[in-house]
């Protein structure tokens, strides 16, 4: 294919991503044959999930019935849309597992990096975000959604948390910031080491009794180099013995390749929007790998592998696999026309909109207030 120039760090994906070239420069592990709860989720399977840094901690400790934390973040900007669907069902995977499960909203991050004010922060992570992730099926027990601005109504907690953060600060040199982020400001540096805190305090002696709680952090691939810099500082940091590991997760194509992204309109899928909506997108907008004329495409077939519409089927709408199959050949060898596939497309996210739509409907800020503390 294109042979196109990409960039991905944790303030700017651009670009055709090569993740293979990304698998070697950024020094992670490619995710191979996994136990079958693994195997058994859509997202491990199809390999959206693709590449971890220490999985094998996490897999021990799900082996030995050992506990275990989760954590992600989220950065409250825009709608969510079903590229955001993939850490939050990561989220659900792994509470189902037993896993404490901790979410970072990065409003600190958001009003440092993308001038966005703390209240417009926090109405978009419950309106978007949250409730989307109670609908979703996220549940309040072994769960803490906090703020980055706010952490804990416990001083204790809160203490330790923002304790951490500023104790890191010694372990790293300014080198190694611009190394690892390119330019720097005081606002990247300080969203960096709070991102490093979010991550690591959960094996903190206020958090948890485990002497060593191994902590997974799913993220989009962008989210490496926070990463990578988190694990470096936290081997220095020998107060404490706190570890993570990760997993990186492909992007969802926007509608016409690329990212998908919430400051494009014409790049996503809302999860609010209305079956209308989903049509109109995918039929004006979704990238095809078919054929210029239908003479053309039933003589040669259509190129499934840059189709858009088949990678949300592949990645989040057709969890059957020999359905999955089936659309893939036959839409190779010309037999299913564009149309067809973007009938179908529409149709699997449509039924899925549907219900979830209701379900998110009927959440209450009751139901938010089990997941995070009133202000
Ligand atoms: N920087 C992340 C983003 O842009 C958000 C984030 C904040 C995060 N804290 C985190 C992600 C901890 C993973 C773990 O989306």
């Amino acid at each position: 294919m294109k042979d196109k120039e990409f960039s991905v760090s944790p303030w700017e994906v651009s670009g055709e991503v090569d993740y293979d070239k990304l698998i070697k420069e950024f020094g992670v592990q490619k995710l191979e044959k996994l136990p079958k709860v693994f195997e058994d989720n859509i997202l491990f399977r199809r390999k959206l999930i693709f590449a971890h840094r220490d999985i094998q901690r996490i897999l021990e400790a799900i082996k030995n019935k050992k506990k275990f934390a989760m954590v992600t973040g989220l950065m409250p900007s825009g709608k969510f849309h079903i590229g955001h669907m993939v850490v939050a069902l990561q989220m659900i995977f792994y509470q189902k597992l037993g896993a404490k499960i901790y979410i970072a909203v990065a409003d600190v991050e958001t009003y440092n990096t993308r001038n966005q004010d703390l209240e417009k922060s926090r109405e978009i992570a419950i309106e978007e975000y949250i409730k989307n992730y109670i609908a979703l099926g996220l549940k309040p027990k072994n769960c803490e959604i906090y703020f980055q601005s706010a952490r804990s109504k416990d001083a204790e907690k809160s203490n330790a948390y923002y304790r951490l953060q500023n104790l890191l600060a010694r372990r790293v040199t300014f080198n190694e910031f611009k190394a690892v982020y390119g330019e720097i400001t005081p606002g990247k540096m300080i969203s960096s080491l709070l991102q490093a805190s979010d991550m690591l305090h959960p094996g903190l002696k206020e958090f948890t009794k485990e002497k060593e709680l191994p902590v997974i952090v799913p993220v989009g691939v962008d989210q490496d180099p926070h990463i990578r810099l988190a694990r470096d500082i936290s081997k220095r940091f020998k107060e404490t013995n706190l570890q993570i590991s990760s997993t990186y997760n492909r992007f969802i194509p926007g509608l016409s390749g690329g990212k998908m992204s919430s400051s494009e309109e014409n790049s996503y899928i809302a999860l609010t929007d209305k079956p209308e909506e989903v049509k109109r997108k995918i039929n004006k907008y979704a990238f095809s790998g078919g054929r210029d004329t239908l003479e053309e495409h039933r003589k040669h077939g259509g190129n499934p592998d840059i189709d858009v519409s088949f990678q949300y089927l592949r990645d989040l709408f057709e969890p059957d696999d020999k359905k999955l199959d089936k659309i893939y050949k036959d839409y190779k060898s010309g037999k299913l026309t564009s149309g067809e596939l973007k009938n179908y497309t529409i149709d699997k996210i449509n039924t899925f909109l549907k219900e979830h739509q209701k379900r998110r409907e009927n959440i209450t800020k009751k139901d938010v207030e089990g997941f995070v503390y009133k202000r």
